[in-house]
């Protein structure tokens, strides 16, 4: 039985089976900017889920399982950087492991990739967490995430780290690079409508292109990214006091920027306008943009008109979800 801090309670010993299981997330307010030292919210999504499960093999040597991406090798024969492989190798440094015990991880994931859900770090936490109770060691959160943030670097080089914060904790979160994970509480809770545009985010290219826009007119930037710290800090203060109504003008507002920063796009644009149209009480991109998912604020009541438009608009898949 998985419970909601993601471990299986059975008892750990190396017969046993040892199952992990971590959210998807989504960014509310502050992607892009966070890069940047600006603050930032995110929720877990607990609608998609990535787990991994370990047991004893019966053939020699550590056996990665992965049906969604056609996988199934021996760790020996993985590259360095392949983000599974790194997470399994990070999981036996940190434990001063040399000689592993033959085994089989496998990993399922409901969370669709390159989304901007979190697939990868919810991936990276659920066999980080699976792997080290299996070798009997229940790792503290702090030390998932930071582990965690070392395979997000094979996803795109310089992120902020709020992936693997909010999936790792499993918890709304007010997110500040390098700094300790601090906890968003919310007043009353809110629903929104995912859209997914279909069209894979390109994280590491639209994080390179903000860098250089920056880099070409920090001054410019730097205005923008304050403008969007200020959207964080009173969405945070609107969440927290349950007046969740109120974000909605913060979210159009977000997306604008966000636009400014040339990370929307056609599809993106699109939905947002139509999530709006069809009652929303804002939208915006969610995530490294040009791609991947939007997110619209709604009634509860209205969730499911909003989103049969979006998916009227193109999206391929849409979601609704509470954050409480
Ligand atoms: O595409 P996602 O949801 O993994 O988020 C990227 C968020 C950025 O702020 C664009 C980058 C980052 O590392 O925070």
């Amino acid at each position: 039985m998985v419970d909601d801090s993601g471990y299986d309670r059975q008892a750990a010993d190396w017969s046993a089976r040892m199952t992990a299981s971590a959210p998807g997330k989504i960014i509310l307010f502050g992607e892009h900017a966070v890069v940047y030292g600006r603050p930032a919210l995110a929720v877990p999504v607990t609608e998609v889920r990535a787990t991994a499960s370990v047991q004893r093999s019966t053939d020699p040597g550590v056996w990665l399982e992965a049906p969604v991406i056609g996988l199934r090798a021996e760790l020996s024969c993985l590259p360095q950087d392949h983000p599974l492989a790194a997470a399994v190798r990070s999981v036996f440094s940190t434990l001063d492991i040399e000689t592993p015990p033959d085994c089989v991880i496998h990993v399922d994931s409901t969370i669709p990739v390159a989304s901007g859900l979190g697939s990868g770090a919810a991936v990276s936490v659920a066999v980080i967490r699976a792997l080290a109770a299996y070798l009997g060691h229940r790792l503290p959160d702090e030390r998932v995430s930071a582990l965690a943030y070392e395979i997000e670097k094979l996803h795109h080089g310089t992120p902020s780290g709020i992936d693997n914060t909010v999936i790792t904790y499993a918890q709304p979160v007010y997110f500040v690079r390098g700094q300790a994970m601090e906890r968003l509480q919310v007043g009353a809770p809110f629903t929104l409508v995912i859209g997914n545009s279909g069209i894979p985010a390109p994280t590491k290219e639209s994080v390179g292109d903000v860098r250089r826009l920056w880099e070409a007119d920090p001054p410019r930037w730097e205005k923008v990214f304050d403008q969007i710290a200020d959207i964080v800090r009173r969405a945070r203060e609107l969440i927290e006091n349950g007046a969740w109504r109120g974000l909605g003008k913060l979210m159009d507002t977000n997306h604008a920027l966000l636009q400014e920063l040339t990370v929307s796009s056609e599809a993106l644009d699109r939905l947002v306008e139509a999530a709006r149209r069809a009652g929303a009480l804002g939208a915006k991109l969610s995530g490294g943009g040009r791609g991947g998912n939007m997110i619209a604020l709604v009634e509860r009541q209205n969730a499911p008109v909003v989103a049969e438009a979006l998916l009227a608009a193109g999206a391929t898949q849409t979601m609704i979800t509470q954050v409480d």
